[in-house]
């Protein structure tokens, strides 16, 4: 075969290839053009999906191995950014995506709770504190008594040392310190529970910064014994000239350690914990240099399975051009935001249509996939710009547009019984309805890119392209007709709703059947 010309192989392939999903195939010069059998494809595409309900698309690729993903991770004591709501959101959907790709999620909150941060913290709620109201409101009280510390120390010196010795005692297990912190964690997590209810995410395992504690010194000794540590300015550091990275600072010049021992540690700990084969970090991309700095740590220590570590990066939340995580000193709290979309997504409700039932339940859904769906649907290394009302719109690409054409997909299949006899589906033979199922087909293939680049923009993409072309369907073509294809319409709609429901559940939202 080799020695014949492109041409020649062309046409003996073409007469070669027989398969009853191709119409024709014929051979175009060098080339070999297949032409789909529309119908025979049609009918194999709907009973795959019929057969597979929510199973369709599904992967084999990680034969049940432990990814562990890294994501949302918000620093206790402080407001829930939009940083933090991004992490989450980003980092749930690839969760969703790796478990459909046959691996199974560890989902992690590494909890910023520990750090000299909260020395200050425990100093300041001795001199200015009150239990009372930190009881009602957890995150700004305490962001208050962090800003008012701030605020005196810089005329009284004393304060940073009474910090410093708070931190120490915190560090050494004293009990009102551990106490205080303990307590200032427990009501921040409460907080940010709220939250991730409202989002319906949730985490394997919460141990933040702090369960590493005890666990750093280990990490230290194996520095040393590698002869990796160097002294720099009285502080241990890692050099990473090889790499063109500035040195990873591994303990302080008092020797406390920082946020990068933290993380090593924390990696070291993972793999022994859950031997993962991936170990994935949602978090925004002005961190980047700290994970390459980590990454490259592990591998200078040995660790062949650093390679296994990707940081996953996402741009800001912007609100008019500029970043979002504060305003005028004022903060966004996300969970008024959310509360507020949820508004937003019921007032349209009432307008479009009042007599819904449950509609707290689908202004919930709505609301809050709004917020989803507008976070995922650009490529998540750029920027997002926040608008409630454009997220919140039925039409354009939205998440409550993707949501209103499964729910109006429903609504037909609630008018006509749907035999759910898969053997008898049969051809469609209008223009219309092959642009769908040419969407229908490409789930699995879009599952399988989202995955490999960590990009659950694909999906929200695909979803829209998907209704855009049922919605086209759907107006051209008459569902309910009464002729001998009515059923196989139905079909092809109930193809679409799993498919859908599926793809919105992967990113994160509910797929309400009215709305
Ligand atoms: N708490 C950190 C922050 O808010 C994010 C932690 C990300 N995860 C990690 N393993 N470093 O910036």
């Amino acid at each position: 075969m080799k020695r014949k010309s492109p041409q020649v192989i062309a046409k003996s392939l073409s007469d070669k290839i027989k398969n009853p999903l191709f119409e024709n195939v014929v051979a175009d010069g060098p080339y070999v053009n297949v032409f789909l059998n529309k119908e025979v494809v049609s009918v194999n595409t709907i009973k795959t999906i019929l057969q597979a309900g929510d199973n369709y698309g599904t992967q084999k690729i990680g034969n049940g191995k432990n990814i562990v993903i890294d994501f949302s991770s918000p620093n206790i004591a402080k407001p829930f950014s939009m940083g933090h709501l991004r992490s989450t959101v980003i980092g749930n959907a690839i969760a969703n995506l790796v478990e459909k790709c046959g691996y199974n999620a560890v989902k992690i909150n590494h909890l910023g709770d520990w750090g000299t941060q909260f020395g200050k913290l425990i100093a300041a709620y001795k001199l200015w504190g009150d239990e009372k109201r930190i009881k009602q409101k957890t995150i700004t009280e305490l962001l208050n008594l962090y800003v008012q510390f701030h605020k005196e120390a810089e005329h009284n010196t004393s304060l940073e040392e009474d910090a410093r010795l708070w931190f120490r005692k915190l560090e050494d297990g004293d009990e009102e310190a551990h106490s205080l912190w303990q307590w200032f964690r427990d009501e921040s997590l409460q907080e940010f529970s709220k939250i991730y209810e409202l989002l319906d995410v949730h985490f394997d395992s919460y141990q933040g910064e702090a369960f590493y504690n005890d666990k750093m010194e280990g990490t230290v000794n194996k520095l040393k014994e590698n002869q990796l540590l160097s002294i720099s300015e009285g502080a241990e550091v890692v050099t990473l000239e090889e790499y063109a990275y500035p040195p990873c600072l591994i303990t302080k010049s008092d020797g406390a350690t920082l946020y990068a021992t933290r993380d090593l540690t924390a990696a070291i700990y993972r793999k022994e914990e859950y031997h993962f084969e991936k170990a994935l970090y949602v978090v925004g991309h002005e961190q980047s240099l700290h994970f390459k700095q980590v990454f490259s740590v592990l591998e200078k220590m040995g660790y062949e399975w650093a390679k296994g570590m990707e940081h996953i990066p996402f741009g800001f939340i912007l609100k008019e051009g500029k970043k979002m995580s504060t305003r005028k000193g004022k903060i966004v709290l996300l969970e008024e935001v959310i509360i507020d979309a949820i508004a937003l997504a019921k007032e349209n409700i009432e307008n479009k249509n009042p007599h819904l039932e449950n509609k707290e339940d689908v202004a919930n859904m709505v609301g809050i996939g709004a917020i989803i769906f507008h976070d995922l649907k650009n490529e998540r290394q750029n920027n997002v710009e926040f608008s409630l009302e454009d997220m919140l719109r039925f039409e354009g690409t939205t998440g409550p547009y993707v949501q209103y054409t499964h729910a109006r997909a429903c609504s037909i299949l609630k008018k006509r019984n749907i035999e759910e006899n898969v053997e008898e589906v049969k051809g469609l033979d209008d223009p219309y309805s092959w642009h769908v199922v040419k969407s229908l087909m490409e789930f699995p293939t879009i599952i399988e890119k989202s995955y490999y680049q960590s990009e659950p923009s694909y999906i929200a993409k695909y979803l829209i392209d998907l209704c855009q072309d049922f919605n086209k369907y759907y107006s051209h073509v008459k569902i309910l007709n009464d002729d001998g294809q009515q059923q196989n319409r139905l079909s092809l709609v109930k193809s679409v709703t799993i498919v859908i429901k599926e793809g919105l559940r992967l990113l994160g939202l509910k797929a309400p059947e009215k709305m």
